[in-house]
């Protein structure tokens, strides 16, 4: 039974990454094993990272554009 400083914390965020504390040990599901050593590791949800499975802001990109669809055209 992890202690209370051994537990680590995951925020799922509104439209984004989920944020895991480092370092971590990523395994998708086509097998690939991806690690990082940093403190606080973005791990795509979005599926649209050129980085996948880590967050390249591109789930940015795509809400802006959704903010645009809901401008009144002229
Ligand atoms: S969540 Fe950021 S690129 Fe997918």
């Amino acid at each position: 039974m992890p202690t209370e400083d051994e537990r680590r914390t995951v925020r799922l965020t509104a439209g984004g990454p989920m944020l895991v504390q480092g370092p971590v040990r990523i395994e998708t599901p086509t097998g690939e094993v991806v690690e990082s050593d940093r403190f606080l590791v973005a791990i795509c949800t979005c599926r649209r990272s050129k980085a996948y499975p880590l967050c390249d802001t591109s789930h940015r990109r795509k809400r802006r554009m959704d903010d645009r669809s809901d401008e009144p055209s002229t």
